[in-house]
């Protein structure tokens, strides 16, 4: 039996869904426990490009997919990624536990309206609903999976929520009035449709760690978007940590084996905040590119900067990373130099950790290591000896920086174009 947690170690967008798809071959569950459909995966096999947002990776390989206790969930944007699945062919198998939060109508407006009303200060959210329907779980007045199987409880629930969501939406001058039955009808008829998949996961998962099955637990976003850890407020509202996974999902945090943080080659990030690697040269546009670093969700187009090992090393502390897989190699192909970050220089301090403070953050002015760069990468290395030299010692450095091994290396987005360490 293993179970496998994943998770970015940046501020999203590592490249999960290609190492999640690539870990699930021999897997029997894959399981999302945090987020919702702020994230963006894509998967690509053979010619076929799947972008999911809630539905688990590995349901592309047929695997069971699990919506764990921890995301918030859009009922609406599931019910359209698994018919717009089974019309390409694959009928996902998915089970949602019965306390996933459900994203509201309301929870969407009013991230609309926060964010509008912190006008230049902005989070920059993917305006799902996100930070609101986690503001409204933790503040006990949320609704669950649970809630759209009984019409009598959901009900007497919205009596109570919409008066206090009505008077916000007046306090930041919007003008909707929010309809109770409207809002009523659909979150029942989506539990129709949804009902059968609802189940208590948090059983179904330990009884499958107790049986030997194959698990793997499938982070979404990064560390730096940690409502803890990250660079907050310009943040996510979730623990996007491997601590998360224990919480998100019902098990105890002894039954993780092993924890794989993805590591993008160099750094990206979408949404406000500060980014100390960040280029706005030509480097930075070689960058965005040749990566294509436009977001899956919303395509902003990708901040981007060199790999920011400072941002890493606190990932790896805190999650305790036993295996790193660097992801986007082929990217720095062409520079002539790659440079990465290991320290900040602070007003008139060096530092390696990284501050709480998002003043401190901002001015924060990294310190390079400077490698020489490679021109290509061999779309068929299968090897780490198969790639140029410069790019070998540019894994190395960072294996060593780090501490922690690296188990595998993407070149490129197909399934082939990875090598196994
Ligand atoms: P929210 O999660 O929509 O509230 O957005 C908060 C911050 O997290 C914003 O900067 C978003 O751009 C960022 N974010 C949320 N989901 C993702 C993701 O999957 N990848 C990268 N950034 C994300």
């Amino acid at each position: 039996m293993t179970t496998t947690l994943i998770i970015g170690t940046q501020w999203g967008d590592e490249g999960k869904g290609k190492v999640v798809d690539y870990f699930s071959k021999n897997a029997d569950y894959v399981v999302r426990y945090h987020g919702g459909n702020n994230a963006g995966h894509t998967i690509k096999v053979g010619e076929e490009v799947y972008k999911l947002h809630l539905i688990p990776s590995g349901v592309i390989q047929g695997k069971t997919g699990v919506i764990g206790n921890g995301v918030v969930l859009d009922p609406e944007m599931l019910i359209k990624e698994i018919d717009e699945l089974t019309k390409r062919g694959i009928k996902p198998k998915i089970l949602i536990s019965d306390r996933t939060n459900i994203i509201m109508p309301y929870h969407k407006i009013l991230d609309g309206a926060e964010e509008k009303y912190l006008g230049d200060k902005k989070i920059g959210t993917t305006k799902r609903g996100i930070g609101p329907c986690y503001s409204d779980k933790v503040a006990r007045r949320g609704i669950r999976t649970i809630d759209l199987t009984n019409k009598n409880s959901l009900s007497k629930k919205l009596d109570q929520i919409i008066p206090i969501k009505q008077r916000i939406l007046d306090v930041y001058n919007i003008d909707k009035k929010l309809d109770k039955k409207e809002i009523l009808d659909a979150y029942i008829r989506y539990g129709e449709k949804l009902k059968n998949f609802i189940t208590i996961t948090h059983i179904e998962l330990n009884n499958a760690i107790k049986n030997g099955k194959n698990i793997i637990f499938e982070g979404a976003q990064g560390t730096m978007l940690d409502v803890d850890f990250g660079t907050y407020p310009y943040t996510t509202s979730s623990h996007t940590i491997a601590g998360g996974a224990a919480i998100g999902i019902g098990i105890s945090p002894k039954h993780i084996n092993s924890i794989i943080g993805i590591v993008k080659a160099y750094t990206t990030r979408v949404g406000e905040g500060p980014l100390p690697t960040e280029l706005f040269d030509k480097t930075g546009e070689h960058l965005q590119q040749k990566g294509h670093e436009y977001g899956t969700t919303t395509s902003r187009p990708r901040r981007c900067g060199w790999l920011d090992l400072v941002v890493v090393q606190h990932s790896c502390m805190i999650s305790g990373i036993t295996k790193l897989a660097i992801t986007k190699l082929d990217v720095l192909n062409g520079l002539k130099q790659v440079k990465i970050c290991t320290q900040y220089q602070l007003n008139n301090r060096k530092i390696d950790f990284f501050p709480a403070n998002i003043e401190d953050v901002r001015k924060c002015k990294p310190i390079y290591k400077e490698l020489e760069g490679w021109n290509k990468i061999d779309k068929d290395a299968s090897k780490l000896s198969d790639l140029p030299k410069e790019a070998q010692e540019y894994l190395q450095y960072i294996e060593k920086e780090l501490q922690v091994p690296i188990a595998l290396v993407s070149i490129g987005p197909g399934r082939r174009e990875t090598i196994e360490v």
